[in-house]
């Protein structure tokens, strides 16, 4: 049985050392905030992740998963030590590697015997070398240790599956045998193993996301323009996906892209890009696209409503994606926030995520459901797209309205329909808005 230690019970450390228990180690999941701790001794999950509280009770109860606030106790047991601490958003874009530091600090003076680190976090281009001379002044004893990179790439909401049937493992580390040891962990899962050198794994993680980042800034740009030109963008993206070369995945347009990733690893690239010569100007274009799209909502709902001065409108979601309570980057927040801005009463719903958004929008109505949510609105604003929203009672949301206005963020309803509802619906970059077939 491996021993292994887990720095970090955030998303990304927690779903990770819950796993690799799961796959039959011993794991030791250690955060230096006591109340998460506490939690998560008692069996209770602080974040929502479907899966994710069953699993870690399971995997305590086999004797496989346990959690410290102490590095005493964890380190010097363990074989491999991961680093899955956050690295927020510093002043300029930069990644804020405070975190990252303290934790090699902390490691290197418990440390007793070989150990094997390996950085989960999202971290710049270099941050391993800097890991492994932190260790090397601070280490108490001479014993040797390896810095190996293994970005993660799961997403929240799906974050388990995504861990135990992932596309790819990047492994980057200046020593092939502690790459090789570390790639053991992750046999069982039968994936594709890519073993390169520290920089250029970590380099894959901020590629991957900034890529992906263009393709939904790519395609709200397309949607911008299909709105102008008279041209549906959710059947432009159907007829662009059959090339195999481009792909049905992420295409899908809308109020832009949040969480804690995707606008944090863009800026951060584009930070160290600049910092070290170069002109990133495609990633800039990523953010500003990302941006205007949200002042494109607020635009939409000043023109149907004539100005938002004494309008109430609604937020169908308020997540930055669904399956998820994370409102970190939402657009429904920063939305929230230009509205009640501009004078308008803004209310709420989400399955799941009202605590975290009532917390930084302490004016926000709340609704106790869509329906509670309509009454009184001269407009509803889907953000994000729970399936408990696309098959909604439209004709009594209709006479639970003071305007019947939906601006469709996410492009789940038909247009069509929408308008025979007697709706004046707009999404993003559908530029008949319904009116096309009934032309015809
Ligand atoms: C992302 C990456 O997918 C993951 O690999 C990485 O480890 C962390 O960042 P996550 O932030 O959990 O994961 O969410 P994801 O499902 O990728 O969605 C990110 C954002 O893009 C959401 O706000 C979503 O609404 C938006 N999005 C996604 C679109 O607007 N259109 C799309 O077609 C896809």
């Amino acid at each position: 049985m491996r021993r292994i230690t887990v720095i970090g019970a955030g998303y990304v450390g927690l779903v990770t050392g819950t796993c690799l228990a799961d796959l039959g180690n011993r794991v030791i999941c250690l955060d230096i905030d006591e109340h998460k701790i506490k939690m998560l001794r008692e069996g209770q999950v602080p974040i929502y992740e479907p899966g994710l509280e069953e699993m870690v009770r399971r995997n305590m109860k086999a004797g496989r998963l346990f959690f410290t606030t102490s590095y005493e106790e964890a380190v010097p047991e363990s074989d491999f030590v991961f680093i899955a601490v956050g690295t927020p958003e510093g002043v300029d874009g930069e990644a804020d590697l405070k975190y990252v530091g303290m934790a090699a600090e902390s490691i290197a003076r418990v440390m007793d015997r070989s150990l094997i680190i390996v950085n989960k976090s999202t971290v710049p281009v270099g941050t391993g070398d800097w890991v492994a001379d932190i260790i090397n002044s601070h280490k108490t004893t001479d014993v040797p240790f390896w810095v190996v990179s293994n970005p993660e790439f799961l997403r929240e909401g799906s974050a388990i599956q995504d861990f135990l049937n992932p596309d790819r493992v990047v492994l980057g580390s200046l020593d092939q045998e502690a790459a090789a040891k570390v790639a053991e962990l992750y046999l069982p899962l039968r994936a594709p193993i890519i073993i390169t050198d520290l920089r250029t794994a970590e380099m894959i993680k901020y590629a991957s996301n900034a890529f992906l980042a263009t393709r939904i800034s790519f395609i709200n740009e397309i949607a911008s323009i299909c709105e102008k030109l008279g041209a549906d963008v959710k059947e432009v993206a159907v007829g662009m996906g059959y090339d195999k070369r481009i792909g049905h995945h992420f295409l899908d347009a809308g109020v832009g892209f949040g969480g804690s990733c995707f606008p944090k690893d863009v800026k951060a690239l584009t930070h160290m890009a600049a910092l070290h010569g170069c002109h990133p100007q495609l990633l800039r274009a990523v953010m500003e696209i990302n941006r205007d799209k949200r002042l494109e909502v607020i635009q939409k709902l000043r023109d149907l409503l004539d100005g938002l001065r004494d309008t109430t409108v609604g937020l169908l979601g308020l997540a930055f994606k669904p399956n998820t309570d994370d409102i970190r980057e939402a657009p429904a927040i920063e939305i929230a926030h230009l509205l009640h801005l501009e004078g308008a009463t803004v209310k709420g719903y989400d399955p799941v995520a009202m605590p975290n958004a009532c917390r930084v929008l302490p004016w926000l109505i709340t609704a106790e459901d869509p329906y509670d949510l309509a009454v009184g609105c001269d407009a509803l604003v889907v953000l994000t797209e729970w399936n408990e929203f696309k098959h909604l009672d439209f004709a009594r949301i209709h006479t639970l309205m003071r305007r019947p206005v939906v601006v469709d963020g996410r492009n789940i309803y038909d247009p069509e329909q929408m308008a025979n509802l007697g709706f004046v619906y707009r999404g993003m970059g559908r530029g008949y808005n319904g009116a096309r077939r009934r032309e015809e």
